[in-house]
Formats: structure tokens, C-alpha cells, sequence
């Protein structure tokens, strides 16, 4: 069995969360895309964990955890992740496969993301800084680093060597950056010796018997590579197709495909957003949902329920069941309203157009919906006010996906199922 849980708006949709749960009956927790630009947190009993690079799943003792092919990896970042889940007294390095197949992001991929956000002035996509973009640039040039690679000290240096001249290093300064990558690699041999593996062999035995398997995405669908607000986008396929590509999976091994969704809608970084909340409710919601980046601090920009956006989304991934989420966050804000369409030179849109131009200037035609209080604790989904039920039903209705989970609060216990 295969579950895949992706996130359905501009990422944070509280993925970490929503995988902690259904990781209870996961045997394999495996990221599939993306890197270190993700933060994914899980509350347990007040302590808070976030997770860049490691599958939310290693919170769950039998959970063995995959880093699959697709995933970009930053080294010091996940050897800083497994340092800290050790100090907490969790045994990582017995339940970690990383792909020898995967990507190592450079310290020259912040470097020449520094610059090309830097370049882009006014334009800039406002990204996490984590050297993803160049990293996944440099992928499909053919010139990147892998696990394998670091493994193989014969043949390394001439790859960085080969992808230091594409990026216009030469002579001298050519050399002294190649030693430097060499002496930064070699930090981690140790570590990808203990590590590396050939993950699509474990994932086909896990396959074969009979184990369950999640794919935690990361990012949001309208981060997408492809399908999303391009180009204020990350550089990967972020929907159920690059989960699929990127673990290695065949894609009718896929049992069921999770979709979480805030109950509300959250963007950090530049880029289209047309629900865009005006003041005081941008402000009311930020506060009281603690909208600020799990991997950056930024405060994320707040928006209404973008109902064009998540239909959109519902469908391309052909999502089976939704989980959404922060439904607390919106309890006792006094109105509440979600977009049913944008409008833009006299046309109503009922997809998000394509140019991101286009997206800026829609507006967003909304609906108005009975507000709920506050909702305290709730023990299970019948305790839910009739105004929040009425909330996920309008949402079922649009979306032609049946709500499954719901999540109420942060803590990994603040959770209902339907
Ligand atoms: P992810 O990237 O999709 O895993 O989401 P993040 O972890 O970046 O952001 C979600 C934030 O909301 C985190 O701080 C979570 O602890 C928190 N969170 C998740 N679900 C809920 C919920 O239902 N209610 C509230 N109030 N907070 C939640
Ligand atoms: P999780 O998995 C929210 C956004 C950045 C920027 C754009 C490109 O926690 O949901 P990048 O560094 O990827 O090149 O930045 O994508 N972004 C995210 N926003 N959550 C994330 O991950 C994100 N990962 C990237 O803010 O707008
Ligand atoms: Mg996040």
C-alpha cells in the first residue's frame, strides 16, 4: 500500500503534521523532492520539531525513513538534523536510507543564488536561500555531484572540476574552489558510507511484502515546477508526479493520494496571491496561526480559502481525500469569506490562468460564510460547530473530495477523523 500526502496550496500546509499521523501505521516514510527549502513541524507534548530533509516519520519508532532519489540533499543540514534527533535520544542512523541517486546541493548553489536573487532586484522570487534552484539547474545540465559520487573519490574531482568551468571558474581561482569542495565532501564520506543506499531496492522489497509505504511531499501544488504560479515557483515538480519520479515508484502502486489544505491559504516569498487577506485580518490570522517560516522566519502572507486554486489542485493530483488543517486558526475571526472565481478584464476564471502576470491582477470573487467560535478542545468530529462542518462540506463540494482528517491545533493529539 502507498499513500502519498502533498501539500495543495504554497506550501506550509501542515504536511509534518498530518504525516506524523498517518505514520502510525506507516512501516516506510519517504521524501521524495525538494530539500532543505522544506520545514515540516510536528508537536509532540509541547516539543516542537522541525524537519528539513528527514521524513517526518522518524518521530515514529518503527518507521524506517527513505531520502529518495529526487530529493536535493544539503549535507550539513542533515547532519545537523540527525545530530539534534540524537540528542533527543532518537536512534536515526538504523532507520535512514538516503538515495545514492540523490543530488548534493553545494555551497556554490547558495552562492549563485545569492546572486541571481540579488540580480532580479524588484523581480526576485524571495526563495529560502537554500541553494535549490542552481542545485536542480545544474541536475538537469548534467553536471551535478551525487551520494554516489561523494563515495567515489577517483572520479569526484574531475566532476567538480567539470562543473566548476561550466559556472566559469578557471586557472587558480578554478583549483582553490575544487580543493575547498573536495575538503567539504570528505566532512560527510563517513557519513554517506553509513547511509547510502540504493533506495529503489529497498522500496521494491517493501513493495513486495506487502509493507505501507508514505511519500511525504514538500512544497505546495502551486509551487509546482510545472503547474504552478511559474516563475515564482520552486525547481521541482512539487505534485503527485514528482512524488512518483522522485521516489522511483511505479505510479500504479499508489493506493491512495492525500491532499492537506489549510483552511485558509499561506504564501511566503514573492509571487501571485490573489485571496491575499487586507488588515485587520491578515494580521489577526498571522498571529493567531503563528504564520512565520519554519525554515526562514519569515512571515507568511495569509489569504482566504482560494477555492479556484484548490479544485485546480484536487484535480491535477487526482486527490482521494483531503486533510485540512488550522481550522482553530479562523475560529472567532468575525468574518469569513472564500474565492469561488477570479475575474480579469471582464472574464470570470474558474482555473488559476496561467500567466502569473494575469494571476496578479485577477480579482478574487468571493462567497461569505457564517463564522464559528472559538474551538477549544473537541474530542471528536461530531463536537465540530455546525458553521465549521458547513465550512468543510462547501469545501468537499468543490473540490469532489471527501474530507478525511482535521486538524484543530498544533499538538500531534489535536486531530479528528471524519
Ligand atoms: P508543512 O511545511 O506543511 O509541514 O507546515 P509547517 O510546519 O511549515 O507549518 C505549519 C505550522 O502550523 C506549524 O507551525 C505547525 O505546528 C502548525 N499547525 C499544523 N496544524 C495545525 C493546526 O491544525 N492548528 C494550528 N493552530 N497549528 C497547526
Ligand atoms: P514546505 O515543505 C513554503 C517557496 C519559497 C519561494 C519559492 C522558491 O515547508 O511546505 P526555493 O527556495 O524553493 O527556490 O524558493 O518557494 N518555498 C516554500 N514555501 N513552504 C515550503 O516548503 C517552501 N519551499 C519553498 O518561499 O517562494
Ligand atoms: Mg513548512
Amino acid at each position: 500500500m502507498v499513500t502519498a500526502v502533498l501539500g495543495l496550496q504554497w506550501g506550509d500546509e501542515g504536511k509534518g503534521k498530518i504525516v506524523d499521523a498517518l505514520c502510525e501505521e506507516a512501516d516506510v516514510a519517504v521524501r521524495c523532492q525538494g530539500g532543505a527549502n522544506a520545514g515540516h513541524t510536528v508537536v509532540i507534548e509541547g516539543t516542537k520539531h522541525v524537519l528539513h530533509l528527514i521524513p517526518s516519520g522518524i518521530l515514529r519508532a518503527n518507521t524506517y525513513c527513505v531520502i529518495a532519489d529526487g530529493v536535493v540533499v544539503d549535507l550539513d543540514v542533515l547532519s545537523e538534523e540527525i545530530n539534534r534527533l540524537r540528542s533527543l535520544g532518537l536512534e536515526v542512523l538504523d532507520r535512514l536510507a538516503v538515495s545514492m541517486r540523490a543530488h548534493v546541493v553545494l555551497p556554490l548553489h547558495r552562492r549563485i543564488e545569492a546572486i541571481h536573487e540579488e540580480a532580479r532586484g524588484k523581480e526576485r522570487i524571495g526563495t529560502t536561500g537554500r541553494g535549490i534552484g542552481p542545485c536542480y539547474s545544474d541536475k538537469a545540465a548534467r553536471l551535478g555531484i551525487r551520494i554516489c559520487d561523494v563515495l567515489q573519490r577517483d572520479s569526484l574531482a574531475g566532476k567538480i572540476k567539470a562543473l566548476y568551468e561550466a559556472h566559469g571558474f578557471n586557472g587558480t581561482q578554478a583549483d582553490e574552489e575544487i580543493e575547498r569542495t573536495l575538503g567539504y565532501l570528505s566532512r560527510f564520506a563517513d557519513l554517506m558510507r553509513r547511509v547510502g543506499k540504493d533506495t529503489h531496492v529497498i522500496l521494491a522489497e517493501a513493495l513486495a511484502s506487502g509493507k505501507s509505504i508514505l511519500l511525504e511531499g514538500s512544497q505546495g501544488f502551486m509551487l509546482d515546477l510545472d503547474h504552478g504560479t511559474y516563475p515564482y515557483v520552486t525547481s521541482c515538480n512539487t505534485g503527485i508526479h514528482g512524488l512518483l519520479t522522485g521516489s522511483g515508484l511505479p505510479p500504479g502502486a499508489l493506493t491512495k493520494v492525500v491532499g492537506v489544505a489549510k483552511a485558509y491559504v499561506t504564501r511566503v516569498g514573492a509571487g501571485p496571491f490573489p485571496t491575499q487577506m487586507e488588515e485587520p485580518f491578515q494580521s489577526q490570522v498571522r498571529e493567531r496561526g503563528q504564520e512565520f517560516g519554519a525554515t526562514t522566519g519569515r512571515p507568511r502572507r495569509c489569504g482566504w480559502l482560494d477555492l479556484v486554486a484548490l479544485r485546480y489542485a484536487c484535480r491535477t493530483n487526482g486527490i482521494t481525500s483531503l486533510a485540512i488543517t488550522k481550522l482553530d486558526t479562523l475560529g472567532g475571526i468575525e468574518i469569513l469569506k472564500v474565492c469561488t472565481a477570479y475575474k480579469y478584464g471582464g472574464k470570470i476564471f474558474d482555473v488559476p490562468p496561467p500567466s502569473a502576470g494575469i494571476l496578479s491582477h485577477c480579482i478574487p470573487q468571493y462567497k461569505q460564510v457564517d463564522p464559528w467560535r472559538d474551538l477549544g478542545t473537541l474530542s471528536c468530529f461530531d463536537d465540530l460547530p455546525r458553521e465549521a462542518k458547513a465550512y468543510l462540506a462547501l469545501i468537499e463540494e468543490w473540490t469532489d473530495s471527501r474530507v478525511e482528517v482535521v486538524s484543530t491545533g498544533a499538538e500531534r493529539a489535536s486531530i479528528l477523523r471524519a
